[in-house]
């Protein structure tokens, strides 16, 4: 069992007590996500259907009297910044999610107090599960709260996107900062990346969710993911010249791109086909969870991980092997990898009670090419981001 999402706040809290020497005046936590389906559509104006995970951050915060953003004494995460110069570090550090989160906060016009802070989480880093997002929505919560300013949710979480585009440079979409914000416990989010429009969908009592940590790494930054963008645009360019009015792939149905598919090159055409044809897999798939058709949902997953394999080129052999030593055992749905994928975590949807088993084949099964051990575990679906006020000695 994870520990509850009160006690990693109760650690962030005794953490900042002990190395503050005082108690904070404010805790938040924001958790980590799964993507159940509908994967690199949500920079396109898609659909996305993840939901929020029993993994958080959570941060501690108490006002200082300087200008400073002094961070994790006494750790190996120690840092400390004014925030009257607030810069993306160059060496990409973890530090750049909370002074971007700190540095567009003060972009609105409203100067910052100066903060002691403690971050305490247990979302593993580089795992596909967001953690990134948790820490820019703890962060954001807990400064929104200490500074007495009134965001809407909304705001907040496109505010820590655009941390994310200008200090971590990576040109995400919305999805994982909007999910860490207003995930619901045992819901899953079918949003509109476009309008924002948003639907808590329940998940069907009598199933389960593992996840399997390849243990593959690899940075997302200025890597494949903005090039994947990139070839996303210019497939959405091309295609106007014949779709008056189209402004993304979102605009497109799947059988418009078979039609016109020989206007594109090969791997732009590849890389539109998946998006159009898991946009309408999302669209599906949120059906089938309402009418409690989890075998038709599980089709689906499985349907997305080819399409993101063949198509869209984003995942890897451990990915693969995964979703294969999945589909092999009992009581299974579907699996699939979940995220920006290039490594990080899969997936999979099993009946009540056949979890332990699809864990002990992974275990047993699973090889990463370097060596690599899996880390697998039963999630439970939590909520979005939450802010209190804390009482001394409580
Ligand atoms: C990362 C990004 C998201 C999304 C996924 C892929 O998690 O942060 O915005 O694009 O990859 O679906």
């Amino acid at each position: 069992m994870s520990p509850s999402r009160h006690s990693i706040e109760q650690e962030a809290v005794s953490a900042y007590v002990k190395h503050f020497g005082a108690s904070p005046q404010v805790v938040a936590s924001a958790p980590g996500r799964v993507n159940l389906i509908g994967e690199h559509t949500d920079y396109n104006d898609g659909f996305v259907l993840p939901a929020a995970i029993d993994r958080a951050t959570a941060v501690a915060v108490g006002a200082r009297d300087d200008d400073r953003l002094v961070m994790n004494p006494g750790s190996a995460q120690d840092a400390s910044f004014s925030l009257a110069r607030l810069y993306p570090s160059e060496q990409r550090a973890w530090t750049d999610y909370l002074t971007g989160v700190a540095s567009l906060l003060q972009g609105r016009g409203t100067p910052l107090c100066g903060a002691n802070v403690y971050v305490y989480g247990n979302v593993p880093r580089g795992a596909g599960l967001s953690s990134s997002a948790a820490l820019e929505l703890a962060t954001a919560f807990a400064l929104i709260e200490l500074n007495g300013l009134a965001i809407p949710p909304v705001e907040t979480a496109r505010l820590c996107q655009q941390a994310e585009h200008e200090f971590a440079g990576v040109k995400c979409g919305i999805m994982d900062q909007f999910i860490s914000c207003l995930g619901r416990k045992n819901h899953a989010m079918l949003l509109d990346c476009r309008s924002l429009a948003y639907e808590h969908v329940p998940i069907p009592a009598g199933v389960e969710l593992v996840v399997c940590d390849t243990g593959v790494k690899r940075a997302l930054a200025g890597s494949e993911y903005n090039q994947r963008r990139e070839e996303c645009n210019t497939g959405v360019r091309i295609l106007s010249s014949k779709l008056a009015g189209i402004t993304a792939l979102r605009d497109v149905s799947p059988a418009q791109l078979h039609d016109l598919q020989g206007l594109l090159d090969p791997v732009v055409r590849r890389r539109c086909m998946h998006v159009v044809t898991e946009n309408d897999r999302v669209v599906r798939s949120a059906r089938a969870l309402r009418e409690g058709n989890l075998s038709e949902f599980g089709k689906l997953m499985y349907d997305s991980h080819l399409s993101l394999r063949r198509d869209y080129e984003v995942s890897c052999p451990e990915l693969d092997l995964i979703v294969d030593l999945c589909a092999e055992s009992d009581g299974v749905y579907g699996a699939r990898m979940t995220g920006a994928g290039f490594g990080g975590s899969a997936i999979c949807l099993t009946k009540q009670g056949f979890a332990e088993g699809v864990i002990a084949r992974l275990n047993a099964g699973y090889h990463g090419k370097n060596g690599e051990k899996a880390s697998v575990y039963v999630c439970s679906i939590d909520d979005g981001a939450t802010v209190k006020r804390v009482t001394p000695g409580a």
